[in-house]
Order: structure tokens, then C-alpha cells, then sequence
């Protein structure tokens, strides 16, 4: 999709739609808000009259299309709530609300009239950025198998008119930065929502490579042969199962190299989970082609720390094997050696994120040396029950880890939620014949034994783990309940969120 930023109102030009917002009425407020009074002219006051008589409210996800006549273009007014509770997430919903809505109308041009986002603490650039985030993530959808389709918005201007004139340049480099982080989303999106049959652990590396080319990363891709010399057990035992190999994958940007910090990433990359021996009900098994949502998340994350150069060192590492029954499949009851030599019990073999992340995440502390590890893994459907098709759970052994990613999250609109690590689900992990077992005793906190399990491959390194099995996939149930940027399939969940984290540790 085509962003720009234009000095003119919006009302005033040749395009398919343009969008205003209108906040909803507080207190003894009667007339139509004075922000609108243009709208209200070009519609012969049609847009005071529906307002006057209610029909109109301003309500969140309302959304009121008026014709106006001859070749002048369409008014869409879009509801955005009291302008008191006015947030930058409220208006990345209505800016995906009036581009979903248009899907299939004949909208090709979208202009924004800015001014009539801005509110409070909500400046013109604050609101920019969410426009823009609404916009191109809400327009996308997966159509690679689609041999027809409906037409869909393609260009977006945010016009800034009279009262904006002066933030013109801000405003265009905030744009462009923005657009830029969405389309990397939608990058990864693409890669995600790839089937089990096409998406295996080797495309993943494909894919890798092809990145590190295009902007001179060092990829590494380590084969069965190799995974085997490294004694990484884990990974090989979740892959064996498989006639696709399984894959570790390590993607290094260099970052400015004065700071000399190092971040790492590490994914959850299993291309298909069946559950293996301890196999997976049918319903909803299909949803298992998402489980590599964490690693992909790792390719976006290091593409977009490249394409925005930040300063600091980040370190990625994909997880990669497919989880499935046969002859050579792994089983409950055996015990691994992974490649940091810790020892896992194997109960339930459905249990297989954490196993292959072992191996991925022992790698980089010993390679490495990390100032700070951060996993992102679609681990646990505990995880989904305690929070919710759109929270993501943290754990974190650091405290400032975890504050900058909640600030980074509270900043995204990707909403995590910290949760605590105690004794007591480190106890829950431990084995009677090996180090740990991947899968406990007594069905309690699951999401949080699955992070003391993990915990165990990363001290002393300070460390936060997301485990993103609600929010990295939307199904067409739940995205009803989603917000209008959600689409169908794979959200990229994690890639916002980690490139501003990053950010705020600095740019070069
Ligand atoms: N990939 C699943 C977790 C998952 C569930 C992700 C639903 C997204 C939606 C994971 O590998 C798994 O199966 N975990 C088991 C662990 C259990 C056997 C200890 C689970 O959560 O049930
Ligand atoms: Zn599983
Ligand atoms: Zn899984």
C-alpha cells in the first residue's frame, strides 16, 4: 500500500473516500463538533442533520458513508468515542474499521483528514502512526491461493490542511517509518500464514538465507548432520518424526558496534504440530500450521532491526522441526540430551515447543554471550485460557527487561500481561530420571511450568519469555472479537512490539 502525507484538506480532493473521525457527544454538548464544520458543507449539512437527530453518534466502530454527487468522491465518517479517552489504539481500530469496510466497494484512494484524529495527549503524529498502522495492516489479506479476490484500498494520504501545515516534515518522516514497520509486518505475515506442506523447516531457512542477502546479515543454517555433531538432541528428536528435516537457523544484524550489547531472539519454529505420538484431537488441528508463528516473528524482527538500523546487536535463532507420529518419532518416555548437555524427560510429546527450544536457547548463551536473551513461542494452550485470544504472556527473570518490553507493548497496542515464576513450577519440572521433564505431574499453571522448564537453558543471562499462543493467529471466530487490523490467520503478533523494544535501546 501506497502512504503519503499532503499539505492540502482532505475535503477538498479527488479521491475514492475520505475519512474523518467524529468523537462522541459528552456532557451538554448538542451541536455537530466545529472540527467537522467542512464536512458538513460539502454534505449540504446532511452530516449536522444526522447528527441532530441521533442517528449519527460517534460511537467506536461506527462508521456512516454519505455520497456526495457528480465526480466528487465518498465521506466516510468514522465513530471514535468520547474524545477524552482518545488513544492511539482506538484509532489504529477505526482506521482498519474504514478500509475493511471498503473492501470490495470500488475504493481504490483513502484520504484522512487528520486534524479531525487529534485529540488530547493524541497528537498529529501519535495519530499518524496509528492511522497508518490501521490502515495497512487492516487492508491485508492472505490471497496467495486466492484466484480471484475483491479490490482493496491501495493508496492512503494523511492530509494535514490549514491547522496541521506546520508538522509537515515531522509528520512525513513518522509516516514513512511507519509504513515501513507495517509493511515488514505484513512480510512476516505472508511467511506465516504459509501451510505445513510449503512452510517447511528448510523454506524457513530458504527464507532466512534470501533475508540475510538482501541485507547483508550472516545466516547460519545448521542440517540434521549438524544438529547431530552438536548433540542437539532436542531439536532432532521433535524433528525426527518428519520426512522435512528439522533446521536451526541463526541470523546475526551487527548494530553499530559501539554499545556492544547483544540481544538474542529465539522462535518457536515448529512448521506443523500434531501432537505426535501423544497426538492432537482433529478439531482445530489445522490452526497447528501457526506454531512456527515465534520464529517467523524472529525473521520479521531481524529484517526490520536492519531496514531501521538499530544500534544495538540482536541475535537471531529459529527453532525449526515438525512435529509428527511415525516410525521415527520421538516418544513419552524418552529422555533427550540437548546441547548445553541437560537432560529432559520426554511425557508427552505434544509438549514440544520447550524441547526444541532448548537446544536454541542453551546455544546462544554459550555462543553468544547475550546481554539478554527474549523468546517469543506459541508454547502453551494454557496461555490462551489464562489470557486470551489477544494477550500475550510474559515471563522475565529481569525487571527492566520486562518493563521496557511492556512499555514497548503499551506503545504497539500488542498487549502483554507479566505473569510470575516461582519455586514452586521449578519444582513441578523436575525429573526423576533426568534434569527436567517437559511435561508435569499435576495439570496446574501450564503456561508457567513450560517457563520454568525453559528458564533452566538460560541462566544466569537475564531473559524474558512471550509466549504468544492467544495472539499470533486470528481464526474467523475469534477475529470477531478482534479488532478490525486482525485478519484472519497469522498476526505477526511480536514484531511491533520487539522492533520498538529495540528501538528504545537506540538507533545508529
Ligand atoms: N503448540 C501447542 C500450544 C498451542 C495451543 C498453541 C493452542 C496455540 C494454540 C503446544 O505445543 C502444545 O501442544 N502444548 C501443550 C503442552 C502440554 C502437553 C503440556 C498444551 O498446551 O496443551
Ligand atoms: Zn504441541
Ligand atoms: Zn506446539
Amino acid at each position: 500500500m501506497k502512504v503519503g502525507v499532503e499539505r492540502r484538506d482532505a475535503v477538498d480532493t479527488h479521491v475514492d473516500v475520505v475519512a474523518s473521525g467524529l468523537f462522541e457527544r459528552e456532557g451538554s454538548e448538542q451541536a455537530l463538533p466545529e472540527s467537522l464544520a467542512r464536512e458538513d458543507k460539502a454534505l449540504d449539512g446532511a452530516l449536522s442533520a444526522a447528527w441532530n437527530r441521533h442517528e449519527i453518534k460517534g460511537k467506536a466502530k461506527e462508521l456512516t458513508v454519505f455520497h456526495r454527487g457528480g465526480s466528487a468522491g465518498r465521506l466516510a465518517i468514522v465513530g471514535l468515542g468520547p474524545r477524552g479517552a482518545l488513544t492511539a489504539e482506538r484509532l489504529r481500530r477505526a482506521s482498519a474499521e474504514v478500509v475493511r469496510a471498503l473492501r470490495g466497494k470500488a475504493a481504490r484512494t483513502l484520504s484522512f483528514r487528520l486534524p479531525t484524529f487529534v485529540a488530547g495527549s493524541i497528537d498529529a503524529a501519535v495519530a499518524g502512526r496509528a492511522l497508518v498502522d490501521g490502515a495497512v495492516l487492516g487492508a491485508y489479506q492472505f490471497v496467495k491461493y486466492k484466484t480471484s479476490g475483491e479490490g482493496n484500498v491501495e493508496e492512503v494520504a494523511l492530509h494535514l490542511g490549514e491547522e496541521l501545515s506546520r508538522e509537515e516534515r515531522t509528520l512525513k518522516r513518522e509516516v514513512e517509518t511507519e509504513a515501513l514497520l507495517c509493511e515488514n509486518v505484513l512480510w512476516t505475515r505472508e511467511i506465516a500464514n504459509l501451510p505445513a506442506d510449503t512452510a517447511t523447516p528448510e523454506r524457513l531457512a530458504e527464507e532466512a538465507r534470501a533475508l540475510g542477502k538482501e541485507f547483508g546479515l550472516k545466516v547460519t543454517v545448521f542440517d540434521e548432520k549438524a544438529l547431530a555433531q552438536m548433540h542437539c538432541g532436542g531439536i532432532l528428536a521433535v524433528g525426527g518424526g518428519s520426512v522435512h528435516p528439522p533446521r536451526m537457523i541463526t541470523i546475526e544484524y551487527p548494530g553499530d558496534g559501539r554499545r556492544g550489547r547483544t540481544v538474542a531472539v529465539v522462535g518457536k519454529g515448529i512448521t506443523f504440530d500434531s501432537g505426535g505420538i501423544s497426538i492432537k484431537p482433529a478439531a482445530e488441528m489445522a490452526n497447528m500450521k501457526f506454531d512456527k508463528s515465534g520464529a517467523v516473528a524472529v525473521l520479521g524482527i531481524l529484517r526490520a532491526a536492519a531496514l531501521l538500523k538499530v544500534a544495538t546487536r540482536v541475535v537471531g535463532v529459529l527453532c525449526c522441526a515438525e512435529n509428527l507420529p511415525s516410525g521415527h518419532a520421538y516418544r513419552p518416555g524418552d529422555v533427550v540430551r540437548t546441547f548445553n548437555g541437560k537432560t529432559i524427560e520426554i511425557l508427552n510429546t505434544d509438549a514440544e515447543g520447550r524441547v526444541v527450544l532448548s537446544d536454541g536457547l542453551g546455544y546462544v548463551v554459550q555462543k553468544y554471550r547475550p546481554d539478554a536473551v527474549i523468546d517469543l513461542a506459541t508454547l502453551t494452550g494454557a496461555e490462551v485460557i489464562a489470557l486470551g485470544d489477544d494477550t500475550a504472556g510474559l515471563v522475565s527473570t529481569d525487571d527492566a527487561l520486562a518493563e521496557g518490553l511492556l512499555a514497548a507493548s503499551a506503545q504497539t497496542g500488542e498487549p502483554v500481561w507479566r505473569m510470575p515464576l516461582t519455586d514452586y513450577h521449578r519444582e513441578l519440572v523436575k525429573s526423576e530420571v533426568a534434569d527436567v521433564r517437559n511435561s508435569t505431574e499435576i495439570r496446574v499453571a501450564g503456561m508457567l511450568t513450560a517457563a520454568a522448564f525453559l528458564e533452566t537453558f538460560v541462566t544466569p543471562v537475564p531473559w524474558a519469555h512471550l509466549d504468544i499462543a492467544g495472539p499470533a493467529y486470528t481464526t474467523v471466530t475469534t477475529r470477531k472479537f478482534q479488532p478490525a487490523y486482525m485478519n484472519p490467520g497469522a498476526t505477526a503478533f511480536g514484531v511491533r512490539l520487539l522492533t520498538r523494544y529495540l528501538q528504545s535501546l537506540g538507533t545508529a
